[in-house]
């Protein structure tokens, strides 16, 4: 009798993803050396890629249990790194047993994409795999380095590009406070003018949080760096927002991180988003905030 996955704890996935049949076709992070990510580090999470006739046996018994599944997410951190030929298996096999899927996403960093044509994507996405979550994080070349995330403004628009050449859909993410207050303007307006050039569908803000402490961290930093107290995270929020020139995009900083909860669509909504922000600047306790309890990573 097939069974059903067994997963490899801990597991992530975007908070728009649950209710999706997550498939945890690789293990880890290929990348893990993102400063501020403490999420594959267990030894556990060792990066590995799971065969596919054991994803068959997977698939077989999900499709036996009659569990619906309209949307599948392909865990865990960078699913996006396996090949072209690998990943229209995983996506051939999914559709023989899924019929009835709607939408396959994943995590990608940009250098998951730059070894693959828009061709190969624009295959990928026939086959279901619309839409990925791309953890820009910033479009600071600098603060990108400190934090080793391997990637700079111009390797992240070009993964983005080929997203949009592709037909498929991308949902960046970016992180409130990861320049602390040294870097926060730049780290602000670099990271507008990336979402601004690249057009995403979806844009979503999260707040860079320490719950292993900033030892790690510190060390991309030479020692140096402040966080950012929360009315530093909410102006870091103003300068970001006055720089997005977005036509159609869905914005989002609503994750558990965030103290302030902003949501809408820009650039329709940008002056109300705006207003928002500014409100909890200029006259705390106008706005109401998470408290510290609610928020978590
Ligand atoms: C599970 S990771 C996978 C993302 C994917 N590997 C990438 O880099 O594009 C999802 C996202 O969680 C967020 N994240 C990771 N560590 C975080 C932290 N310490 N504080 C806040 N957000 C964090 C980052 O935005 C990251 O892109
Ligand atoms: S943020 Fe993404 S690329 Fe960086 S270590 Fe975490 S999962 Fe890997």
């Amino acid at each position: 009798m097939p069974q059903l996955p067994a997963y490899t704890e801990p597991l992530f996935r975007p908070p728009s993803e649950a209710y999706s049949l997550i498939l945890q076709v690789t293990n880890g992070c290929s990348w893990n050396r993102c400063t501020f990510c403490e999420m594959y580090t267990q030894p556990q999470k060792k990066f590995r890629f799971k065969p596919l006739d054991e994803l068959e046996q997977e698939l077989a018994a999900i499709a036996d249990s009659g569990m619906p599944a309209r949307r599948v997410f392909l865990a865990d951190g960078d699913a996006m790194t396996l090949s072209f030929r690998r990943l229209k298996g995983i996506m051939q096999a999914i559709n023989r047993y899924l019929p009835g899927l709607n939408r396959v996403s994943s995590y990608c960093l940009p250098r998951n994409l730059r070894h693959k044509t828009v061709n190969e994507l624009a295959e990928l996405k026939d086959l279901g795999l619309k839409l990925f979550y791309v953890g820009c994080e910033s479009g600071d070349d600098l603060v990108l380095e400190r934090v080793h995330k391997g990637e700079n403004f111009d390797s992240s628009l070009a993964a983005l590009q080929k997203i949009k050449a592709a037909g498929a859909k991308s949902s960046v993410m970016i992180l409130n406070g990861m320049g602390g207050t040294r870097y926060s303007r730049q780290h602000a307006v670099n990271s507008a003018r990336l979402a601004t050039a690249a057009q995403p569908e979806y844009l979503s803000t999260l707040v860079v949080s320490f719950p292993a402490g900033t030892e790690r961290y510190q060390e991309g930093f030479e020692g140096e760096f402040e966080p950012l107290d929360q009315r530093g995270l909410f102006q870091e929020m103003e300068w970001l927002l006055e720089g997005l020139e977005l036509e159609n995009t869905i914005f989002r900083s609503d994750h558990a991180s965030n103290y302030l909860v902003l949501k809408g669509t820009l650039g329709r909504d940008k002056e109300r988003l705006l207003a928002t922000v500014r409100a909890a600047l200029e006259r705390p306790g106008s706005v109401a905030l998470r408290e510290e309890w609610m928020r978590g990573l």
